[in-house]
């Protein structure tokens, strides 16, 4: 069975019409977008910029309210929480952003921002427990023990997303999402990211949502793919079959903009 669901997502913004005047009109982000996440596999999710792929992964997550539909963490319906959800379900499923520099508190060292997710989640470990449990995170993530009371402003940008990715294995999630993870770094460290995050999975048992905007990336790391298009899923399948196969012509317009797929 699924170990996250999502049913007919649909999510309304507010949008100002054209014109300083104009009134305001209700815009879909999402219109009705249903996915599953199996144990321990990636589905990828592409689809141009705008297309309401943060959006998804927002509602996913609980931070940002929907219109309709239904969020499902395994068996339980988390449809109806908020931000406020229960510890107990929020830890299973977590979240890695776009740019670690905007998700990791400049002002906390790496032991701190380790640590956060313990004592809230895990209050009755005592600070040895704590220490040793921050100290295992960043071998996970390939992090000298060393940094531990470093910034993040000493770090790279590939270091810091690896901080970022122990943060979201702090609380033994199995769902991973991961928000473009590796678009706002250096070509040659997305590899490595990549290579982490694959590793990670094999190891832990992971399931990611990978949102992507390389194809390249996508078609490696997922088992299933699903392409948005304006706020609906046009097309999904295996990698080989959505890359090699295109069914839908917002597939194909997609991919004909990507030569060395
Ligand atoms: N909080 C918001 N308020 C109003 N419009 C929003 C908000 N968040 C996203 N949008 C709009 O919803 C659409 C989908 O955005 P997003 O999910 O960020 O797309 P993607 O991640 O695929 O680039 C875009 O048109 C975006 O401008
Ligand atoms: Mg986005």
């Amino acid at each position: 069975m699924a170990i996250l669901t999502a049913n007919n997502i649909v999510v309304n913004f507010e949008r100002r019409g054209n014109g300083f005047f104009a009134k305001k009109e209700k815009f879909q982000a999402l219109k009705g977008v249903s996915v599953a996440i199996e144990p321990g596999q990636t589905l990828g999710l592409v689809g141009e910029s705008g297309s309401g792929k943060s959006t998804l992964a927002r509602a996913i997550m609980r931070l940002q309210a929907i219109d309709a539909g239904t969020v499902f963490y395994g068996n339980d319906d988390v449809s109806a929480y908020s931000a406020r959800m229960p510890l107990a379900l929020r830890r299973r499923v977590q979240m890695v952003f776009q740019n670690p520099d905007a998700s990791l508190n400049p002002r906390q060292t790496v032991a701190a921002i380790l640590s956060e997710p313990l004592e809230i989640h895990f209050p009755q470990m005592d600070k040895t427990a704590r220490r040793e449990r921050v100290a295992e995170l960043l071998e996970m993530v390939e992090l000298p023990v060393s940094m531990a009371q470093r910034f993040p402003h000493e770090f790279s940008g590939g270091q810091r997303q690896r901080i970022a990715i122990a943060r979201a294995l702090a609380t033994q999630a199995q769902v991973v999402i991961c928000d473009e993870p590796v678009s706002a770094l250096d070509v040659s460290v997305q590899a490595q990211i990549i290579k982490l995050l694959q590793s990670l999975q094999k190891h832990l048992g992971l399931a990611y949502l990978f949102v992507g905007h390389d194809l390249a990336v996508v078609k490696e790391l997922a088992d299933c793919v699903a392409v948005m298009c304006r706020g609906e899923i046009v097309e999904t399948g295996t990698p080989d079959d959505v890359f090699y196969r295109p069914q839908h012509p917002y597939t194909q317009h997609l991919l004909a903009a990507v030569p060395r797929i």
